[in-house]
């Protein structure tokens, strides 16, 4: 071989994450190898026993990697040869590196998504033991980033609660996918030898076989599905970290950042910079872009297993590396950061946050809601120009916008009256953001 093309078409200097992974697969091949009787079973005994050594040695990081043997899977096999010979030689019968590729990735993927799942989990528990601490607290929800109406902040806690947890549906879904089992299906048609496909992938985990054999081969689509599960989960901490960034601003002053989570400026002594919010954010776009690459990687592929294939890995597991490392963050940034309720409310009383729940309080009077919208915007005319919150308005200045009005419309007036007068079902209202609590408190046990 061209030592330029052994530069080109080696993968060991990424697949080699895959060792652990393969030494498990290949010991269920060969296990079910010899339980089928095409392996003795000394030399199952010999193999597995070899290659658990081998594992050790890659685990201290004392096996040479050479370009020449171009992947993992060969590296760990020449090994093997190296050390028993002929009967190193019998791993790789009824197998193809297409299907022990596609057996390591399944199940590198299938552990890693259950890590995600165990951070999502965790940064779960995070925004809902932020809904005790903060309890009671009213933070202004924005709609087009303007002050829309109040909330409680647990309520904010809870909407990424929600979000988070169909980023944990995804992943369920997309495991399902992930967990059926290539093993066997070797090189693109299956094999005359008498293999037990449903054994090996038993002795893996795996919850099924998949069925064709030619599709074994050439699919990806639980690497391209699992990617997307990631993508998301990276658009919603970037949404999040974007919006911690905001509050965390002299302008805003919602929130103090956990120190060890931020950097200083060199030049600038008062600066905290939300650097790890900032490359949450940041990050995203090389989870985005991998997301990208795999859809233009099996575009246009004929069946079946194509060497375009072996370019999977880079994206695959960057995206993993890159939400693990975002979530592992994002978990002490959520515990650790401080609402400043006092700077919240200093401010609450801007921004006329009670018109809406005023405007429902006439329309539950019997004022048609168009009419309701006109007659409060008038009144937020005339507190503008007085620069006064509406609950400052005089009886008169109420009646001038509308006769049958009079100064009892105050009751729904103020931020913790507006909070009151929610009802409906998801809506920021005391009782309701409890039982939620409750609800997700019973859920993450
Ligand atoms: N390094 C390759 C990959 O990761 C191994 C598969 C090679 N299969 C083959 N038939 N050449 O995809």
């Amino acid at each position: 071989m061209d030592s330029r093309l052994a530069r080109f078409s080696e993968s060991i200097s990424f697949d080699h994450r895959l060792y652990k992974q393969d030494i498990r697969g290949s010991i269920a091949h060969a296990r079910m190898l010899c339980r089928q009787r095409l392996l003795e079973a000394a030399e199952f005994e010999a193999i597995q026993r070899e290659l658990l050594d081998i594992e050790g040695v890659l685990d201290r990081g004392e096996m040479p990697f050479k370009i020449e043997m171009e992947d993992i899977h060969m590296h760990i096999e020449q090994t093997l040869i190296d050390r028993l010979g002929d009967v190193g030689r019998k791993l790789h019968t009824a197998r193809s590196r297409n299907d022990q590729v596609s057996t390591d990735i399944r199940l590198w993927v299938r552990e890693n998504l259950d890590r995600v799942d165990s951070l999502l989990l965790g940064l779960q528990k995070a925004f809902l033991s932020r809904c005790s601490k903060d309890a009671g607290v009213i933070v202004p929800a924005y709609t087009h980033m303007q002050r829309a109406q109040p909330v409680l902040a647990a309520h904010y806690w809870l909407a990424y609660m929600e979000k988070l947890e169909r980023d944990r549906g995804r992943l369920a879904d997309c495991r399902k996918r992930v967990n059926v089992s290539p093993l066997g299906g070797a090189a693109v048609a299956g094999t005359s030898l008498p293999i037990d496909r449903h054994y090996s992938a038993e002795l893996l985990g795996f919850e099924g076989v998949a069925a064709n054999s030619i599709d074994i081969s050439s699919d990806r689509d639980f690497a391209v599905e699992s990617v997307f599960v990631l993508t998301m989960i990276s658009e919603h901490l970037s949404g999040w970290a974007e919006e911690w960034i905001l509050w965390s601003t002299t302008e805003f002053g919602f929130i103090k950042l956990p120190h060890t989570f931020c950097t200083g400026s060199s030049i600038m002594p008062q600066k905290v910079n939300p650097d790890t919010l900032e490359l949450t954010r940041g990050k995203s776009a090389r989870v985005i872009g991998n997301l990208q690459t795999l859809l233009v990687l099996i575009k246009g592929l004929p069946l079946a297993y194509n060497r375009d294939l072996q370019e999977d890995k880079p994206p695959l597991f960057d995206s993993f590396d890159t939400v693990i490392a975002c979530l592992e963050l994002a978990i002490p940034i959520v515990e650790q950061t401080e609402l400043l309720p006092e700077a919240i409310s200093a401010k609450l009383d801007q921004g006329y946050l009670d018109a809406t729940a005023l405007m429902e309080g006439l329309i539950s009077r019997g004022m048609p809601q168009r009419t309701a919208h006109h007659k409060v915007g008038a009144l937020v005319a005339i507190a503008k120009s007085r620069q006064v919150p509406l609950l400052k308005l005089t009886d008169a200045e109420i009646k001038s916008v509308d006769e049958s009005l009079d100064g009892s419309i105050r009751e729904t007036l103020g931020v913790a009256g507006a909070i009151q007068s929610y009802s409906s079902y998801g809506s920021s209202n005391p009782t309701r953001v409890a039982e939620q609590i409750k609800t997700w408190s019973d859920r993450l046990g």
